[in-house]
């Protein structure tokens, strides 16, 4: 059986290594769970023993673009994950369907599996445009409703269930599709469970180590 994937988003935090490694203590994946740590670039060569992902990255191997980090060095670092399209770099980045559409291309080639994160069915379409039936096996899907993320609001159980059907359909049962949007230790279960999600997006929680530890338990 599949394992079921909880992936921890950092994003901006914490602001020291210490802090990092702090969280990171007794935080393990067993049998049924796999844990994905995706901290700040910063970290990722610095935190040993988890698997790792990016929050980011851009579609050039090498060149200049000053203040990026390209899929190669990623991959180079032992990273093999990277969340692509969050709504954060969508809405403060102005990430357009065109660069999300170069990142999943890139990071395909280079080994990195994508954790692709929509609020919308119509951005698949144009997020995935030119990506093949046999490339989309290594795509992980995250649905994150907008009004979801850091609101304490998580969608309700129907409607995340719903989505989660959709896309399958769309993209095929063998693309793992994750919930994100204020999971905590009391409703992450029910999104595996009972909505049918192969996984989870945690991004609060995940800096509470005694609650993401809970997750990990409870899922
Ligand atoms: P949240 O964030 O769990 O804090 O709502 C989720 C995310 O943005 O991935």
């Amino acid at each position: 059986m599949r394992k079921i994937l909880l992936v921890a988003n950092w994003k901006m935090n914490p602001a020291t290594l210490a802090e990092a490694r702090k969280i990171l203590r007794g935080i393990e994946s067993n049998r049924r769970v796999e844990v994905i740590i995706c901290p700040p670039f910063l970290f990722l060569p610095l935190l040993k023993g988890a698997k790792l992902g990016a929050q980011n990255m851009f579609w050039e191997e090498k060149g200049a673009y000053t203040g990026e980090i390209s899929p190669l060095m990623l991959k180079n670092m032992g990273v093999r994950y990277v969340i692509l399209g969050h709504s954060e770099r969508r809405k403060y980045f102005q990430e357009k369907e065109e660069m999300i559409n170069k990142k999943l291309k890139a990071a395909l080639k280079a080994g990195l599996k994508p954790i692709l994160c929509i609020d919308k069915i119509s951005q698949i379409k144009r997020d995935l445009r030119g990506i093949s039936r046999k490339e989309r096996k290594n795509l992980v899907i995250a649905y994150e409703p907008l009004f979801a993320i850091g609101t304490g609001k998580a969608c309700s159980l129907e409607k995340a269930k719903k989505m989660r059907i959709f896309i399958q359909r769309n993209l095929g049962y063998f693309v793992p599709i994750l919930y994100g949007g204020s999971i905590n230790s009391q409703n992450a279960r029910d999104y595996i469970k009972n909505a049918g999600f192969q996984g989870l997006l945690v991004g609060g929680a995940s800096l509470n180590p005694k609650e993401f530890i809970d997750i990990i338990k409870r899922i």
